[in-house]
């Protein structure tokens, strides 16, 4: 069985380069998940009383700072989305992710499904279809641990473009994760990738504010790292009006789409981005070539 894995492995990084081969193999593995983690984590959540420390402390820092629009990255079946939209009326929500059958889910929180307040899209992190500065605060909580090595620097920089005030993230890197067993596990783990914010963004032009490696409880696994943009983000214009055609852009070119019957399409580049289930499905590898 090991001998076929493998072969078939090296056959697809002939054909689509190792960088490709893992990426598809991340995607492949949530797509996959899409059903049963949805099950998995409302498990453990009801056994914890429906408290998780991770999602309280997010919200603690979140807490920290004004904001008219925010964004979770790898936003899953919608678990903080639902937070957020209790926690904060008024304020608007976005959520990306590339697992399909997860966002789908999110249809089980009915209220953020239906709200004007929340715009949900399919997409990967690292090439995202939103508009430049459109957000205020960015965050993810254990996400870009999923993005590997080769690719997390397009992800932090694709980030950084959307986002105008400042960037949470609460993810694993090995120096300051206390749970050992957890490192153990994660060194074994094809998809589990630890990497150093502070350096990276710092390179990118981000100051850190914030970091609290120390979280105190037996089964910890992430930092929280808190980045403030460029000063020409703050500076930047408000962001604009809070509807899917001014935070939602094409993949390819960043540009203004236009709403038809078939779906989102960008006139600049040729491309319509399909809309099922009014979930837009911004990968740029789905977008469909047009004439227009
Ligand atoms: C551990 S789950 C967390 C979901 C949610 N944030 C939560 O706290 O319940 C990781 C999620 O990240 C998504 N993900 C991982 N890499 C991604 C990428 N490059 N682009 C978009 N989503 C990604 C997966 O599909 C999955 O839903
Ligand atoms: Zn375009």
């Amino acid at each position: 069985m090991k001998i076929i894995q493998r072969a078939k492995d090296y056959f697809y990084i002939l054909r689509k380069g190792r960088k490709t081969k893992e990426v598809d193999q991340v995607r492949h593995l949530w797509t996959e998940r899409g059903g049963d983690y949805y099950e998995l984590q409302e498990k453990m959540l009801a056994e914890k009383g429906n408290s998780y420390f991770a999602q309280d402390e997010l919200f603690n820092f979140i807490a920290k700072g004004e904001f008219y629009t925010i964004l979770e990255l790898g936003s899953g079946y919608g678990w903080n989305i639902k937070r957020l939209f209790k926690e904060y009326p008024g304020k608007n929500i976005v959520g990306i992710d590339f697992s399909r059958p997860q966002l789908l889910k999110s249809r089980v929180y009915p209220e953020i499904w239906d709200s004007n307040r929340v715009i949900i899209l399919e997409g990967d992190i690292t090439n995202m279809g939103l508009a430049d500065k459109c957000i205020d605060i960015s965050f993810s909580l254990g996400i870009l641990m999923n993005i590997p090595p080769s690719n997390i620097l397009k992800g932090l920089k694709e980030i950084i473009r959307v986002t105008r005030k400042r960037i949470i993230l609460f993810e694993y890197f090995i120096p300051y994760c206390e749970n050992k067993e957890f490192i153990k596990a994660a060194k074994k783990h094809p998809y589990i990738f630890s990497h150093d914010y502070e350096k990276m963004m710092k390179k990118l032009g981000c100051k850190l504010i914030c970091l609290d490696e120390n979280r105190g409880t037996p089964s910890d696994r992430y930092t929280f790292y808190e980045f403030s943009m460029p000063i020409e983000h703050f500076e930047s214009p408000l962001p604009p009006e809070f509807n899917r055609l001014k935070i939602i852009a094409c993949t390819k070119c960043k540009g203004t789409l236009i709403e038809t019957k078939k779906g989102l399409v960008c006139e600049s580049c040729g491309l319509l981005y399909a809309v099922e289930d009014n979930l837009p499905d911004m990968v740029l590898s789905k977008a469909k070539s047009i004439v227009v």
